[in-house]
């Protein structure tokens, strides 16, 4: 396999964690599609063709684990939740948890995404004119108030700041962790390992008494939590273990909101910077929508908002790498693969393939036109992932961002910042110290 000497590599190790992004384009430039690198005594393998990515991530999964550091350290949270489990463990609780996530359900996320949206319109229409407001950090805290309201029916903004403020307290030391690279381990008595432990014992108690209190008053409840405790299995008819519950409730917080807060604050980058795209969508959502906050049904009307969002998601993958250890040897587009390699896919990279892309650098929302969620491109498309492993919130994501995006664009624009915002590839893709823009609020309506 293709790739950089030791020698060669050393120059550009400071860039594997500063400039990840850069590290795996300079990778697929100079080497192709499938080239190897060195990590201590790990070989390293990045994939950047769709036909290698659908032999790891569909036709082969079973050779391939999620026994790498991004999942290890996402575990630490999220223990054996969906997201970082594998094997048959994974299977059964993908059955249990997918009737949670299914079509008719989501159509109620509306009732969920809409108020939220409207009390942040408000909060915002009371701030002094070209105020500037960090919109990464507030669609983080609008997605994980969502998210906490889908789980379990608790506006954790209002009710509950302690657990907003712990969950984001947990995240920010996973970001740290993958960051560094550090493998140092969480109980060394280090105050941010502290402050860390602390954050997620809150959580950890305060998800388990909320599973311990529908158990006792029988009420299970409708929301995800709800789903989650009464799912069977067909064949044994066993549910979820509480702390199966708690791992999946976890997860869901975890996965549910970062990365559908990094997904719209591209978005609105991405409409700041093309007025003519923007006030596209605006024509669009004023037409359908006459004022009127949107609904899920209406989302089906909507489709220029879906191309313009699918067109983001590739632009800027919140889920910008994907990671797999070969458990057994393998051969991919003619290459042999050793057991223990560690597979690395890049939907970054491989959303921007000129094989694959007609101008990839470019936002170009009509792209979609045909197809507004980007299905048809499989393999070459793959913001949630691809295979048994596709991400099972795909759905979710799109109705939720849809409705805040139609909601929003109604009402306000957003002006460019002054500068490009840096993208850090974090956990998920983020902007350097944050996306700072002043609104524009739109009168007429
Ligand atoms: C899995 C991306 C939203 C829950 C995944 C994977 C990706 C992804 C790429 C596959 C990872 C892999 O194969 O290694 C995204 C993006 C989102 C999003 C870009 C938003 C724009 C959500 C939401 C939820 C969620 C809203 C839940 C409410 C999960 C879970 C898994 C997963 C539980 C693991 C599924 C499994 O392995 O069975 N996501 N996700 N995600 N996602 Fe999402």
């Amino acid at each position: 396999i293709p790739g950089p000497t030791n020698l060669t590599l050393l120059p550009k190790i400071g860039s594997i964690q500063s400039k990840p992004l850069d590290f795996l384009l300079w990778l697929y430039q100079t080497y192709g599609p499938v080239s190897r690198f060195q990590a201590f005594n790990t070989p390293v393998i990045h994939l950047a063709d769709p036909e290698a990515v659908k032999h790891v991530l569909q036709e082969n999964h079973r050779n391939y684990s999620k026994d790498t550091i991004q999942y290890h350290s996402l575990a630490i949270i999220t223990g054996n939740g969906l997201l970082t489990n594998d094997g048959t463990g994974w299977l059964r609780q993908r059955r249990l948890a997918q009737p949670a996530f299914a079509r008719g359900r989501l159509s109620h996320l509306d009732q969920i995404v809409i108020p939220s949206t409207q009390s942040l319109l408000t909060r915002w229409r009371q701030l002094p004119e070209a105020h500037l407001i960090d919109v990464d950090a507030e669609m983080m805290r609008l997605t994980l108030e969502i998210v906490g309201k889908a789980l379990f029916s608790i506006d954790l903004s209002k009710d509950a700041p302690h657990l907003t403020e712990a969950t984001l307290t947990t995240l920010d030391y996973i970001v740290y962790r993958v960051k560094t690279l550090t493998l140092i381990p969480t109980y060394l008595p280090l105050p941010r390992n502290r402050a860390f432990r602390k954050a997620l014992k809150t959580l950890e108690e305060a998800v388990s008494q909320i599973i311990q209190q529908r158990r006792k008053d029988k009420v299970l409840g409708e929301d995800l939590l709800g789903m989650f405790l009464r799912a069977r299995d067909e064949e044994s008819g066993e549910g979820m273990s509480d702390r199966q519950i708690r791992d999946e409730v976890m997860t869901m917080l975890i996965a549910g909101h970062e990365t559908v807060a990094s997904a719209l604050t591209w978005t609105w980058y991405l409409l700041s910077t093309h007025p003519e795209i923007e006030n596209r969508l605006f024509e669009e959502v004023h037409t359908v929508l006459k004022g009127n906050p949107p609904s899920t049904k209406d989302l089906e009307n909507l489709p220029y908002t879906a191309q313009v969002f699918t067109e983001a998601l590739r632009l800027y993958p919140p889920a910008w790498l994907i990671t797999r250890k070969a458990m057994g040897e393998d051969e991919i587009l003619g290459y042999s693969i050793p057991p223990g390699a560690v597979i690395v896919i890049s939907p970054y990279v491989i959303h921007r393939l000129k094989e694959h892309w007609e101008n990839p650098e470019a936002f170009i929302p009509e792209r979609f036109a045909r197809d507004p969620e980007g299905t048809s491109h499989r393999f070459t498309f793959i913001p949630f992932g691809a295979g048994p492993r596709l991400c099972i919130g795909n759905q979710f994501a799109h109705i939720e961002a849809r409705l805040i995006l139609a909601g929003m664009t109604q009402k306000l624009r957003f002006t460019p910042p002054p500068k490009a915002p840096v993208v850090d590839a974090l956990v998920t893709l983020r902007p350097r110290n944050g996306l700072h823009m002043s609104v524009v609020h739109r009168s007429s309506n």
